[in-house]
Formats: structure tokens, sequence, C-alpha cells
């Protein structure tokens, strides 16, 4: 029996598989919170319809946030005699989205699923599923507004809100939620390499609008399953939910805005002016050092590079910098910033003169204006150049299968 794996810590990032180590078809993450009354018939039936399946080639893993009921005990007690099945016990987090991905985390598969404890979802839907995964798909999601989808016995208030804030996810984020008939769904399988190396970082329930709103996903499949009833235990759900379903809608719309990088890198670009017009003045301007204008523009503009970088690589680029951890890959980025933006200063210093001498425009607005052109020079490159995300076989191209 495998010992109980350590609890991940730090950011949310589930690693790509080391090379040749022993992988399975599928983990299948099981969050729990006071499910003591439901895991085992979970696990049981879920072992006798993916056995026959996988064979040996797929892991249970439930992710138990230290129920007061006991849930991790009940699980304890199986793992002898159940091989496929492991136990992640959290004690110091709480939060299904983040007990989710941390079961991605320790998991071996090479596709991650995740359902929830309860029996609400049918144990069925996983083989559609992972049919829909075996055609090609970055992702599958059950929903229950496809065909063979529904819900068993709704009230029109929980109907009302759950599609409530569906329109509002569309209105928020139509790029993500557009993709899917049922965004609000907890249950659905990813292509571990289609998130490998992207930092998450989602609120409340809604881990599949943070996978495919952060995750490298073009393909997504999907099989109807009809949402029962829960008989055992209570649903966790409550109003505060809803507020942190649409913090976590605002905070994605701001993580997924394109713009939002280049804004960031345009803010950092422009404490990186105050430093080059600062030290312009200290060294160029009659009424200070008055060094010659190219000169301090050069150094100015180097001491801008410095603080510019450090700035974009924590905080512009942080995500992808995360992904390529190590001072060697630093420097190299820093390298590779500097000869970029030093052929941006140097176009600088170009349109600079070009400006003051030609056009006679005053010094620190032919200053501006080059800066701006040069600063999409900066990002574009650097974007493409010096922080591009690590490349993983999900970037090939696949045949569509299901939704774009
Ligand atoms: N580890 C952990 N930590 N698990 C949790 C936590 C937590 O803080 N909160 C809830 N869970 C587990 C429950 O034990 C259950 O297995 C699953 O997450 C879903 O929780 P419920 O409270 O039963 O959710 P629901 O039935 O109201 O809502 C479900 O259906 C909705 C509609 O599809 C969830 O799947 C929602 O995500 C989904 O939107
Ligand atoms: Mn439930």
């Amino acid at each position: 029996m495998d010992p109980l794996p350590p609890v991940p810590v730090g950011p949310l990032v589930v690693a790509a598989l080391p090379e040749g180590s022993a992988s399975v078809r599928l983990s299948l993450i099981i969050p729990t919170y006071n499910e003591a009354k439901n895991v085992v018939t979970l696990l049981t039936a879920l072992e006798s319809l993916l056995g026959p399946v996988l064979g040996e080639s797929f892991e249970l893993i439930v992710v138990d946030d230290d129920s007061p009921d006991g849930t991790a005990a009940v699980v304890t007690n199986l793992l002898p005699t159940h091989p496929r099945v492991r136990l992640l016990h959290r004690r110091n987090e709480r939060g299904l989205s983040s007990a989710v991905i941390r079961g991605w985390q320790v998991a071996r598969g090479e596709i991650l699923g995740v359902m929830d404890a309860d029996l609400q979802h049918p144990v069925e839907a996983n083989l559609k599923l992972l049919s829909e995964m075996d055609r090609g798909a970055d992702l599958a999601a059950a929903s229950r507004h496809v065909e063979g989808g529904g819900v068993s016995d709704w009230s029109a208030a929980r109907r009302v809100l759950s599609r409530g804030a569906q329109l509002l996810g569309l209105l928020l984020l139509p790029g993500v939620l557009s993709r899917l008939s049922d965004p609000m769904s907890g249950y659905f399988m990813v292509r571990r390499d289609a998130i490998a190396g992207v930092v998450m970082n989602p609120l409340g329930y809604k881990i599949l609008i943070e996978v495919v709103g952060r995750g490298r996903i073009r393909w997504i499949g999907e099989a109807g399953y009809v949402f029962r009833e829960r008989v055992e235990g209570e649903s966790k759900v409550t109003g505060a939910l809803y507020w942190q379903y649409f913090a976590h809608l605002i905070r994605l719309r701001w993580a997924t805005l394109p713009a939002s990088r280049l804004f960031r890198f345009c803010v950092v670009g422009g404490t990186g002016v105050v430093v080059d017009m600062g030290l312009l003045f200290l060294l160029s301007d009659p009424k200070t050092l008055g060094l010659g204008l190219t000169r301090s523009k050069i150094i100015a503009a180097e001491t801008a590079i410095l603080t510019n970088f450090l700035l974009n690589d924590a905080w512009t680029f942080g995500d992808v910098a995360r992904s390529l951890p190590g001072l060697k890959s630093k420097l190299r980025r820093f390298v590779g910033y500097n000869v970029i933006c030093s052929a941006g200063v140097a176009l600088n210093v170009v349109l600079l003169n070009l400006l003051f001498n030609f056009a006679h425009m005053n010094r620190y607005l032919a200053n501006a204006v080059s800066i701006v052109a040069v600063t999409f020079w900066n990002y574009g490159m650097n974007k493409k150049l010096n922080w591009a995300p690590v490349k993983t076989d999900s970037m090939l191209p696949r045949p569509p299968s299901g939704r774009p």
C-alpha cells in the first residue's frame, strides 16, 4: 500500500510527467468534505467501472480537507485492499478548486479528471469523457445542457440561479464560457499537457472555468449526464460561493485580458521612464552634471533596462518565469532582454535624434514619443523570444473532435 503522499505546497501548478516515469492513463480526483457516507460507494463503483476498461492504468485520488465526519479515516481503511485508491489528507488548506489542483499535483495520470463524491455525478459519464479524450480532445466536460443531459429535481430558484451565474460569466468572460454548454460543471477530464506549467489561481468551486481560461485548451468534447439529487450529507454551497464566483470571473478576466500583460509591461515601462528621465536629468541637464546627451542617455537607459527586467520577470511575465526556474535561465532571460532592449535603445536614439534634430521637437517630448514606439518593439520581441511559454506536445495541431 502506498504511504499517504505529502500534501503539495506553493503555487497551484501541475508539472509535466517526468520522462520515463511510471504513469497511468487516468487520475480521477474526488474532493471530499464530510462525505463519509458516500465515498465508499463511489470508489467501489468507480473501480468496477474503470477496471475492465483501463486495467491497472488508473488511480482514484481522494482529497479530503480534514472532514469532521471522518471521511479521511474511512478512506484510509480502504487503502490496503483497494490499490487504485490514494488519499491526500489536507489539514491547512480548504476549498474545492484548490483541492482538485493539489490532487492533480500528486497524480501520475496523462489524463486528469475530477468528479464529486456525493453520487450526484453518475460514474458512467466517465466512460463517455474518456472516449472524447481518446478522440483527441484536450478537455472533455460532462454537461447537463447537451443531449442526454439534465438535472433530476431542481427547484425553479436553483435553475434560475445556475443559469444566472452562467449568464454573468458569459458577460464577463465570453471567450471562456461560450466554449462550454455547462461551464458550472464540476465533472470533467483534461489532458495533463494542456495545463502543465500553468499557474492556476481559482476561487471557490469553478475549477472548469479556471482550466479553460488559463490552460492550452484547443479542442473541447462534451457528454451529457443527469445531475442527481444528493441522498447522504449536505451541499457545501453557501451564499459566499456566489461572491467567490463573481470575484473569480473578475480575476480571470484580468488575467486573460491579452492587454493585461501589455498593460503590466507598460506599467513597468513607466517605472523605467521615471528611472530613465530621472537619470537623464541628473546626468545631462546643464543645471546638474551637464554630461553629453547620448552618453547620459545610454547610462540612463541601461539602468532602466535592469530595473524593468527585474519587474517584468517577477510580474509581467511572472507566470512564465516561474515555469522556467533557476538562476541560469534567469540570467539567459536577462541577457536576452538586454539584447532586445539595447536594440530598442539604438532605435530610441535614432528616433530621438531624428525628431530632435530634424523635426525640431522638444527633447523631452521627442524622448517620450520614441520610448512609446520602442515599447511595442520591446514587448513583442520579449514575449515572443524571451518569455515564451514552455512548449509541450499539446501545442501540436490536433484533429477537431468536439467544440472549438
Ligand atoms: N476537499 C474539499 N474541500 N472538497 C470539498 C469542499 C472543500 O472545501 N467543498 C466541497 N467539496 C466537495 C464535496 O464533498 C463534494 O464531493 C463536491 O466537492 C461538490 O460539493 P457540493 O457541495 O456537493 O456541491 P453541489 O452539489 O452543490 O455543486 C456541484 O454541482 C454543481 C453543478 O454542476 C459542484 O460540482 C459544483 O462545482 C457544480 O457547479
Ligand atoms: Mn453535490
